[in-house]
Protein backbone atom coordinates (compact mmCIF):
# COMPACT_ATOMS: atom_id res chain seq x y z
CA UNK A 1 0.00 0.00 0.00
CA UNK A 2 1.22 3.39 -0.89
CA UNK A 3 1.45 5.84 2.10
CA UNK A 4 3.28 8.81 1.58
CA UNK A 5 4.76 10.80 -1.02
CA UNK A 6 8.39 11.67 -0.22
CA UNK A 7 9.80 14.61 -2.37
CA UNK A 8 13.12 16.16 -2.99
CA UNK A 9 12.79 19.63 -4.63
CA UNK A 10 15.39 22.28 -5.71
CA UNK A 11 13.38 25.26 -6.86
CA UNK A 12 10.00 23.67 -6.35
CA UNK A 13 8.58 21.95 -9.46
CA UNK A 14 9.15 18.03 -7.48
CA UNK A 15 7.18 19.64 -4.49
CA UNK A 16 4.40 20.92 -6.57
CA UNK A 17 4.07 17.59 -8.43
CA UNK A 18 3.96 15.91 -4.68
CA UNK A 19 1.35 18.49 -3.23
CA UNK A 20 -0.89 17.56 -6.22
CA UNK A 21 -0.24 13.54 -5.70
CA UNK A 22 -1.03 13.77 -2.39
CA UNK A 23 -4.05 16.13 -3.06
CA UNK A 24 -5.78 13.31 -5.63
CA UNK A 25 -4.27 10.33 -3.38
CA UNK A 26 -5.57 11.47 -0.15
CA UNK A 27 -2.33 10.34 1.32
CA UNK A 28 0.75 13.01 2.88
CA UNK A 29 3.70 14.57 1.45
CA UNK A 30 6.77 15.27 2.93
CA UNK A 31 10.16 16.51 1.65
CA UNK A 32 13.01 14.05 1.86
CA UNK A 33 15.27 14.22 5.27
CA UNK A 34 18.52 12.21 6.32
CA UNK A 35 17.93 9.04 6.94
CA UNK A 36 14.13 9.15 6.30
CA UNK A 37 11.83 6.19 7.14
CA UNK A 38 8.26 5.48 6.70
CA UNK A 39 7.19 2.02 8.41
CA UNK A 40 3.62 2.21 8.06
CA UNK A 41 3.75 1.05 3.92
CA UNK A 42 5.21 2.12 0.43
CA UNK A 43 5.96 5.65 -0.79
CA UNK A 44 6.89 7.19 -4.46
CA UNK A 45 9.41 9.08 -4.26
CA UNK A 46 9.96 12.67 -6.64
CA UNK A 47 13.00 14.36 -7.50
CA UNK A 48 14.60 16.15 -10.04
CA UNK A 49 16.77 15.36 -12.52
CA UNK A 50 20.70 16.40 -12.70
CA UNK A 51 22.94 15.19 -15.59
CA UNK A 52 20.71 12.32 -15.97
CA UNK A 53 20.38 11.36 -12.21
CA UNK A 54 17.23 11.20 -10.03
CA UNK A 55 19.02 13.58 -7.26
CA UNK A 56 19.15 11.36 -3.92
CA UNK A 57 17.64 8.41 -5.15
CA UNK A 58 20.44 5.65 -4.30
CA UNK A 59 20.44 6.86 -0.56
CA UNK A 60 16.29 6.73 -0.21
CA UNK A 61 16.41 3.87 -1.74
CA UNK A 62 18.00 2.70 1.34
CA UNK A 63 15.63 2.99 3.53
CA UNK A 64 12.54 3.88 1.81
CA UNK A 65 10.27 1.28 0.48
CA UNK A 66 9.66 3.03 -3.07
CA UNK A 67 7.16 1.89 -5.36
CA UNK A 68 7.35 4.28 -7.80
CA UNK A 69 10.24 7.11 -8.53
CA UNK A 70 8.70 9.95 -10.57
CA UNK A 71 11.78 11.93 -12.18
CA UNK A 72 11.37 15.57 -12.93
CA UNK A 73 13.34 17.41 -15.61
CA UNK A 74 13.22 20.40 -18.13
CA UNK A 75 13.64 17.75 -20.92
CA UNK A 76 11.24 17.22 -23.54
CA UNK A 77 9.84 13.33 -22.41
CA UNK A 78 9.90 10.33 -24.80
CA UNK A 79 9.62 6.87 -24.81
CA UNK A 80 13.41 6.81 -25.43
CA UNK A 81 14.41 9.29 -22.97
CA UNK A 82 12.34 7.32 -20.32
CA UNK A 83 13.96 3.98 -20.81
CA UNK A 84 17.48 5.53 -20.91
CA UNK A 85 17.15 7.41 -17.23
CA UNK A 86 14.97 3.98 -16.10
CA UNK A 87 18.33 2.14 -16.93
CA UNK A 88 20.65 5.20 -15.95
CA UNK A 89 19.31 5.58 -12.49
CA UNK A 90 19.50 1.97 -12.26
CA UNK A 91 15.53 1.98 -10.86
CA UNK A 92 15.32 -2.16 -10.07
CA UNK A 93 12.07 -4.09 -11.77
CA UNK A 94 9.18 -4.27 -9.70
CA UNK A 95 9.64 0.08 -9.05
CA UNK A 96 7.47 1.62 -11.44
CA UNK A 97 8.75 4.62 -13.34
CA UNK A 98 7.75 8.14 -14.46
CA UNK A 99 9.72 10.62 -16.26
CA UNK A 100 7.56 14.07 -16.16
CA UNK A 101 8.23 17.54 -17.42
CA UNK A 102 9.23 20.17 -15.04
CA UNK A 103 9.80 23.84 -14.76
CA UNK A 104 13.20 25.64 -14.37
CA UNK A 105 14.70 29.04 -12.79
CA UNK A 106 17.87 29.63 -13.14
CA UNK A 107 17.28 32.40 -10.35
CA UNK A 108 16.90 29.96 -7.61
CA UNK A 109 20.14 28.00 -8.08
CA UNK A 110 23.35 28.48 -6.35
CA UNK A 111 26.11 29.29 -8.03
CA UNK A 112 28.09 26.61 -9.32
CA UNK A 113 24.28 25.12 -10.47
CA UNK A 114 24.01 28.72 -12.37
CA UNK A 115 26.88 28.21 -14.13
CA UNK A 116 26.43 24.78 -15.10
CA UNK A 117 23.00 25.52 -16.33
CA UNK A 118 23.94 28.88 -18.11
CA UNK A 119 26.60 26.57 -20.53
CA UNK A 120 23.62 23.76 -20.59
CA UNK A 121 20.91 26.18 -21.81
CA UNK A 122 22.91 27.48 -24.63
CA UNK A 123 23.32 24.42 -25.48
CA UNK A 124 19.78 23.43 -25.45
CA UNK A 125 18.36 26.53 -26.81
CA UNK A 126 20.60 25.43 -29.85
CA UNK A 127 20.08 22.06 -30.08
CA UNK A 128 16.24 22.42 -29.59
CA UNK A 129 16.11 25.99 -32.34
CA UNK A 130 17.65 24.11 -35.14
CA UNK A 131 14.86 21.51 -34.43
CA UNK A 132 12.63 24.12 -35.00
CA UNK A 133 14.08 25.06 -38.33
CA UNK A 134 13.63 21.63 -39.83
CA UNK A 135 10.19 21.55 -38.68
CA UNK A 136 7.58 22.55 -35.97
CA UNK A 137 8.48 22.00 -31.92
CA UNK A 138 6.25 19.87 -29.76
CA UNK A 139 4.58 21.56 -27.02
CA UNK A 140 7.29 20.38 -23.96
CA UNK A 141 9.82 20.88 -26.65
CA UNK A 142 8.97 24.53 -26.86
CA UNK A 143 8.38 24.51 -23.40
CA UNK A 144 12.65 23.40 -22.99
CA UNK A 145 13.61 26.13 -25.36
CA UNK A 146 11.57 28.95 -23.84
CA UNK A 147 13.44 27.49 -20.10
CA UNK A 148 16.43 27.60 -21.86
CA UNK A 149 16.76 31.03 -24.00
CA UNK A 150 14.61 32.86 -20.67
CA UNK A 151 16.46 31.33 -17.87
CA UNK A 152 13.21 30.09 -16.26
CA UNK A 153 10.21 28.58 -17.48
CA UNK A 154 6.88 26.35 -17.19
CA UNK A 155 6.34 22.89 -18.33
CA UNK A 156 4.49 22.32 -21.56
CA UNK A 157 1.74 21.24 -18.48
CA UNK A 158 1.90 19.89 -14.95
CA UNK A 159 0.51 16.80 -15.72
CA UNK A 160 0.58 14.04 -13.17
CA UNK A 161 -2.47 12.06 -14.19
CA UNK A 162 -0.21 9.01 -15.47
CA UNK A 163 1.07 8.66 -11.82
CA UNK A 164 -2.43 9.24 -10.02
CA UNK A 165 -4.15 6.89 -12.36
CA UNK A 166 -1.40 4.28 -11.69
CA UNK A 167 -1.09 4.84 -7.99
CA UNK A 168 -5.00 4.44 -7.51
CA UNK A 169 -5.02 1.22 -9.10
CA UNK A 170 -2.21 -0.24 -7.43
CA UNK A 171 -3.60 0.82 -4.16
CA UNK A 172 -7.08 -0.78 -5.16
CA UNK A 173 -5.55 -3.91 -5.81
CA UNK A 174 -3.75 -4.00 -2.40
CA UNK A 175 -7.24 -3.52 -0.76
CA UNK A 176 -8.56 -6.45 -2.38
CA UNK A 177 -6.42 -8.38 -2.11
CA UNK A 178 -6.32 -7.84 1.53
CA UNK A 179 -10.39 -8.04 1.76
CA UNK A 180 -9.99 -11.69 -0.40
CA UNK A 181 -7.47 -12.89 2.34
CA UNK A 182 -9.60 -12.70 4.87
C1 LIG B 1 22.65 21.45 -12.36
C2 LIG B 1 21.38 21.04 -13.05
C3 LIG B 1 21.37 19.95 -13.90
C4 LIG B 1 20.20 19.57 -14.57
N1 LIG B 1 20.22 18.48 -15.38
C5 LIG B 1 19.08 18.10 -16.03
C6 LIG B 1 19.08 16.95 -16.86
O1 LIG B 1 20.06 16.23 -17.02
N2 LIG B 1 17.92 16.63 -17.50
C7 LIG B 1 16.77 17.38 -17.34
O2 LIG B 1 15.75 17.04 -17.95
N3 LIG B 1 16.75 18.46 -16.53
C8 LIG B 1 17.85 18.83 -15.87
N4 LIG B 1 17.84 19.91 -15.02
C9 LIG B 1 16.58 20.67 -14.84
C10 LIG B 1 15.80 20.26 -13.57
O3 LIG B 1 15.73 18.87 -13.42
C11 LIG B 1 14.38 20.84 -13.65
O4 LIG B 1 14.48 22.25 -13.65
C12 LIG B 1 13.44 20.38 -12.55
O5 LIG B 1 12.13 20.78 -12.85
C13 LIG B 1 13.86 20.93 -11.19
O6 LIG B 1 13.00 20.40 -10.19
P1 LIG B 1 12.78 21.22 -8.82
O7 LIG B 1 12.13 22.54 -9.24
O8 LIG B 1 11.87 20.40 -7.99
O9 LIG B 1 14.11 21.43 -8.21
C14 LIG B 1 19.00 20.31 -14.36
C15 LIG B 1 19.01 21.41 -13.49
C16 LIG B 1 20.16 21.76 -12.84
C17 LIG B 1 20.14 22.93 -11.90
Amino acid sequence: MITAIVYNSETGSCERYARELSRALHIPCEPLHKNHVRSDGKVIYVSWVMAGKVVGYPKAAKTLDIAAVVAVGMSPVTEKLTAASREKNQIPFGTEFFLLQGGFNINKLNLPMKAAMTVMDKKIARGLKAKQAQKPLTDQEEATLNMAVNGQGEPAAWDCSEVINWAKKENQFFTQSRVLAK
